[in-house]
C-alpha cells in the first residue's frame, strides 16, 4: 500500500515535468519551425545607388555585382531596419544619423522626389504569401531642421491594415512624424513580432587585424561591433554550455578545412579576458597552443563567419566571405549554408564576388541577385530573370560559370597600371 503510494506520488509529482519536457520538445521539433520568418519580398525607393528595387528573396541569397555596384548598400538596408528597431539606442534618428542623415542616404541620381521608402514582406518560406508587411518612407524635413519626417508607415498582418501613417493623431501633432511606431513600445503592441525579427538581424563582417592588434590599436568598438573588434566578448558573454557546443562544431570544420588543425579552446588569461586558443596536431605534446593574435587570417574569418551563422535564428548577412579563405573552404560555403538552415532555419544573404563560392551544382537561379549598374543607378534582378541564365543552367552550368562572368567590367582585359 505504501509502495503504491509512493508510485503515484511519484507519479504526481513527475507527470507535469514529463507533460513540460514533451512540449519542450513538441515545440522545437514543430513550433519552432513553424515560427521562424524571412523576409521574401524587398521594395526600395531612392536607397543610396538603388532608385528602384523590387524583388524576392529566399532563404538562401547571394548578392552579386562587381565593385561599387551596391552590394554593401544592398546588405545596409536590413541593417537600417535592425537599427530602427533596436531595444536600445535604437529609432529612425539615429539609424539616420549614423548614416550621415538623408542627404548621404537618398539616392543621388533620383530626380524630383524626395522619398527614401523600403518595403519588407515577411513570411513563413520564399513562396508563402506574406505574414507581415512592413513599409516606411522618410525624408528630410527642411534644409534648416536636421530631422528627418517619416511619410509613411504602415503594417499589415495577413492583408489586414494595423497602422497607416500619417493617421490623425500625427496630423494633430506633427512631431510625432520623426519617430516610427516600430521603435515605440507604446504604439506597436500590434506587431511587436516585426520588430523583434528585425533586431535580430546579424553583421559580422570580421577584420582579422582589429582582433590581432586590439590591444596596440585600442580602439572605440563601434556599436554592434560589424567588425569583431569585440568578438571575444561575444562569445565570452554566451552560456559556458552554449559556447562549448558552438566551438565544437566550429573546431569540427576547421580539423577538415585547415591542415594539422586540431583543437580550439576557449579560455581565460591570468586577468580574466578572454581568448582563443588553438593547436596543431605536429607541435610537440607539451606546447598549449597559441592564441587569437597568432591565428591567420583565414582561420580568425573562417570562426567569425561559422559563429555568427551559429549565432542566429533571424537574417545573418555576409560580406563577402571569400575573402582570405582558401578556394577550396570558399567553394563549401554555399553548400554548408545549406546544410546549417535545415536545422537553424535562418535567412543568410551573402554578398560575393567568388564564382568559386557558386560553383556548387545546387545554386538555384533566385538564389542570385544580380546587380547592374546603369546610368539610372543599380539595377537589382534575380538571376532566373535572364532566360540565357535559364538555358544555361538547365544544362548543367553552375551558377559561378553563369553568372559571374556578366557582372565582369567590359573592358576589363585592357586593366592595367599607368606607367
Ligand atoms: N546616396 C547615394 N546615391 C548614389 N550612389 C551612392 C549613394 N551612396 C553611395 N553611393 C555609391 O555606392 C557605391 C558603393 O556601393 P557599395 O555598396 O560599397 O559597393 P560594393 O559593396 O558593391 O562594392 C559608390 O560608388 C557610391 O558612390
Ligand atoms: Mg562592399
Amino acid at each position: 500500500m505504501q509502495n503504491s503510494n509512493a508510485n503515484i506520488l511519484c507519479v504526481d509529482f513527475c507527470l507535469p515535468n514529463v507533460l513540460l519536457f514533451a512540449y519542450q520538445i513538441y515545440w522545437n521539433i514543430y513550433c519552432r519551425e513553424l515560427t521562424v520568418m524571412i523576409i521574401n519580398r524587398l521594395i526600395v525607393k531612392n536607397w543610396r545607388n538603388f532608385q528602384h528595387i523590387d524583388v524576392p528573396l529566399r532563404e538562401r541569397q547571394f548578392i552579386v555585382g562587381p565593385n561599387a555596384s551596391g552590394k554593401s548598400n544592398l546588405l545596409d538596408i536590413f541593417r537600417f531596419l535592425r537599427d530602427i528597431a533596436k531595444a536600445e539606442g535604437g529609432g529612425l534618428q539615429k539609424a539616420i544619423g549614423d548614416r550621415g542623415g538623408v542627404s548621404k542616404i537618398r539616392c543621388l541620381s533620383a530626380r524630383q522626389d524626395p522619398e527614401v521608402s523600403i518595403e519588407i514582406h515577411i513570411a513563413d518560406t520564399p513562396d508563402a504569401p506574406a505574414t507581415w508587411r512592413y513599409s516606411l518612407g522618410f525624408r528630410q524635413a527642411d534644409r534648416e531642421h536636421c530631422q528627418t519626417l517619416l511619410s509613411h508607415e504602415r503594417v499589415w498582418r495577413e492583408g489586414e491594415r494595423l497602422l497607416d501613417r500619417p493617421d490623425a493623431d500625427d496630423n494633430a501633432d506633427p512631431d510625432r512624424l520623426i519617430q516610427t511606431a516600430l521603435e515605440q513600445n507604446a504604439a506597436n503592441a500590434k506587431f511587436r513580432e516585426i520588430g523583434r525579427f528585425l533586431r535580430n538581424v546579424t553583421y559580422l563582417h570580421l577584420v582579422p587585424q582589429l582582433i590581432r592588434f586590439g590591444d596596440a590599436i585600442q580602439g572605440k568598438v563601434i556599436e554592434d561591433d560589424p567588425f569583431g573588434q569585440a568578438f571575444l566578448e561575444r562569445v565570452a558573454g554566451v552560456h559556458p554550455s552554449t559556447r562549448r557546443a558552438r566551438l565544437k562544431r566550429i573546431e569540427h570544420t576547421l580539423k577538415i578545412a585547415v591542415p594539422q588543425f586540431e583543437k580550439l579552446e576557449f579560455i581565460r588569461d591570468k586577468i580574466g579576458r578572454p581568448h582563443l586558443r588553438a593547436r596543431y596536431s605536429h607541435w610537440h605534446p607539451t606546447e598549449e597552443g597559441h592564441c587569437e593574435d597568432q591565428f591567420s587570417d583565414g582561420v580568425l574569418r573562417l570562426i567569425g563567419l561559422l559563429w555568427s551563422l551559429l549565432e542566429n535564428d533571424s537574417i545573418v548577412l555576409l560580406e563577402e566571405p571569400e575573402l582570405s579563405l582558401n578556394i577550396g573552404i570558399v567553394s563549401q560555403l554555399a553548400p554548408s549554408i545549406s546544410r546549417l538552415q535545415r536545422s537553424r532555419r535562418s535567412q543568410v544573404l551573402v554578398s560575393t564576388q567568388s564564382d568559386v563560392l557558386l560553383i556548387e551544382p545546387g545554386i538555384d537561379g533566385r538564389e542570385v541577385l544580380l546587380l547592374i549598374p546603369s546610368k539610372e543607378g543599380t539595377v537589382v534582378k534575380p538571376s532566373s530573370d535572364f532566360d540565357d541564365v535559364c538555358v544555361l543552367l538547365k544544362n548543367g552550368f553552375t551558377v559561378g560559370e553563369v553568372v559571374l562572368p556578366q557582372t565582369h567590367p567590359k573592358h576589363i582585359g585592357g586593366l592595367v597600371l599607368p606607367e
